[in-house]
């Protein structure tokens, strides 16, 4: 591996979030044109790949992630020539470019779903999985992930239809051959353009337990959802988790699933050189023999309250040691699902520092990084104070719930839905310290709410001049990060070190050793090193300078980090 090692092995990732990154025409939407004048800001930062995530034409009920064509470009983004100027520029400046590929599921309004409902005979009738009933209920009590039954009756045909997600998502049957060959197709389109590959997004979800068998009704959605806002320590988390696996167990991962992602690895190795990222933390994605997915992420990273020290060596351990010699690991701490990393694990005090703190772990840890559009200016989520102003259909499911279950007052209920949903962390980029942040001219309304802290330092302009930025110090991690084979391909150890809130490992590539060096918690914390560390010289750190040389004792500061030769 180390000698033919593959370009996302030491590529960054950044992720787009189209709808919010760069409004190119002024129109409050983001866009490909937007897009296309950011490249230089992306060069500039240090970034080696992006992951689009979907730019097909969408009724956009989720967000895009309903895609009713995968050969075209929404239009609200721009056209098919934009698409490929967009390419054409991030391939011309070194930037890889992977694309989000859904294939559990359509838009209703695909026109393979619209011949598939039109009569019982319809040659793509069986494209979708329809069920009909002698009652007139629905087929089982399973439920969707996102809330309410997973059947929808459809008049046209008095049959039901399955979806996993929301009702205008039906999924698509893959048992069905001519459906995998139709989406290989889709996927080889775009593949012969020159994109670099596919992020499979929900890839855990395409395949269903074929016996249909109700789930046992020891608990409601709704009841999960009064569990969930009440579990307030891991304890509860891991009975949420244990009642929605009751739930959903016959929903996803289903073996089947193996075979669709080896078929399309096999697609992809048609290919030079592309690269296969699965939204799962499932390793068994990987394949048996480097068969599957190239990347899978490693979720349970972020999927914690605090990255404390002693976390992030569990999950280190665990992790690394579950994966094959040829696997290669896959980190991240958000994307436009989740909360943003300066608001979910920021302490409130020293947001900030620790925003430096957790990029410089992100860079430094054995595997791929993926960063989310926005937290390299420590955007944080947005709090939307008006219901009406909800763009994702989960914030206003979860804001009725909270109403509903919860019996929770009308601001209560709103503070709910905005932090359940997925608009806070969706909000327009803060390109400079104007109206609408510099996302959109002023008079035009942004599709969605935009934060404006943009008024308060987090915005691009003035972070990009400032060497003391959070920005500026994104930009050295990551050009730190490029200039070494430790840090990008080494191994990595962990190094036993008190007290246990600091964190301490190395990344080695043949002679080249990196050490890192962190303070996990807000207080200081006195230290020890092995005699024998010489600290030759201090590569990055983001607070004060070390003093080099050979150091027994040392202070770290609160959330302080080091990384060193
Ligand atoms: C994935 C996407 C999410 C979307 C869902 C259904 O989890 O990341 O945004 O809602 O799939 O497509």
């Amino acid at each position: 591996m180390k000698n033919q090692s593959k370009w996302w092995q030491s590529a960054v990732f950044y992720q787009i979030y189209p709808r919010s990154f760069a409004d190119g025409n002024g129109d409050g939407i983001g866009d490909l044109k937007g897009i296309i004048q950011k490249l230089d800001y992306l060069q500039n930062l240090g970034i080696d790949a992006i992951w689009l995530s979907p730019h097909f034409p969408s009724p956009y009920v989720d967000c895009g992630y309903d895609v009713s064509d995968y050969r075209g470009v929404a239009p609200e983004y721009g056209t098919m020539e934009d698409f490929k100027e967009f390419l054409r520029g991030a391939h011309g400046r070194g930037i890889r470019v992977v694309l989000d590929l859904v294939l559990n599921h359509t838009s209703d309004q695909h026109t393979w779903f619209q011949e598939s409902r039109m009569d019982k005979t319809n040659p793509k009738r069986d494209w979708y999985i329809w069920k009909s009933t002698e009652n007139g209920e629905p087929p089982n009590n399973w439920y969707s992930t996102f809330g309410g039954s997973a059947w929808e009756l459809d008049p046209v045909t008095n049959e039901y239809y399955y979806h996993y997600f929301f009702k205008e998502q039906p999924d698509l049957n893959w048992k069905n051959p001519e459906v995998w060959e139709a989406m290989f197709n889709e996927a080889r389109f775009w593949l012969d353009m020159g994109v670099d590959g596919f992020r499979l997004d929900a890839v855990g979800t395409i395949f269903e337990d074929e016996r249909y068998e109700n789930r046992p009704e020891t608990m409601t959605q709704e009841g999960l959802f009064r569990l969930s806002h009440e579990a307030k320590n891991d304890e509860m988390n891991a009975e949420v988790l244990k009642y929605w696996m009751e739930m959903f167990h016959r929903q996803v991962d289903q073996p089947e699933v193996h075979q669709v992602t080896r078929e399309l690895r096999k697609v992809i190795d048609e290919y030079d050189d592309r690269v296969l990222i699965g939204e799962t933390d499932d390793i068994a994605f990987y394949g048996d023999n480097n068969n599957e997915l190239h990347l899978n992420f490693n979720f349970p990273l972020m999927r914690t309250p605090k990255i404390s020290a002693e976390h992030v060596r569990n999950n280190q351990k665990t992790r690394l040691a579950a994966l094959a010699s040829w696997a290669w690991p896959c980190n991240t701490f958000g994307n436009h699902d989740s909360a943003r990393v300066f608001t979910n694990y920021g302490d409130g005090k020293n947001n900030e520092l620790q925003a430096r703190l957790y990029i410089m772990l992100l860079l430094t840890l054995k595997g791929t990084p993926f960063l989310y559009n926005g937290e390299e200016i420590g955007m944080s989520d947005l709090a939307i104070s008006d219901p009406k102003l909800f763009r994702d259909p989960l914030g206003t499911l979860f804001y009725g719930w909270a109403k509903s279950e919860l019996g929770l007052s009308e601001d209560e209920a709103i503070q709910v839905g905005a932090s359940r949903g997925r608009d806070k962390c969706r909000t327009p980029m803060q390109w400079k310290n104007e109206v609408n942040g510099g996302f959109s001219p002023a008079g035009v309304n942004p599709w969605l709410q935009v934060n404006i802290d943009y008024s308060s330092g987090i915005n691009v302009a003035d972070q990009v001049k400032n060497p003391d930025s959070l920005f500026s110090f994104y930009q050295r991690a990551l050009n730190l990060r490029k200039k070494s084979k430790a840090l990008t391909l080494g191994e990595f150890e962990l190094i036993a070190v008190q007290p246990k809130d600091v964190l301490y490992y190395t990344r080695t590539f043949e002679n080249e050793v990196v050490s890192i060096l962190l303070n996990m918690d807000s207080k200081p914390q006195s230290i020890i090193l092995n005699p024998k560390v010489n600290i030759k010289k201090v590569l990055l750190t983001n607070t004060q300078k070390i003093e080099e040389g050979t150091l027994k004792r040392m202070t770290l500061l609160p959330y302080h980090g080091i990384v060193f030769i």
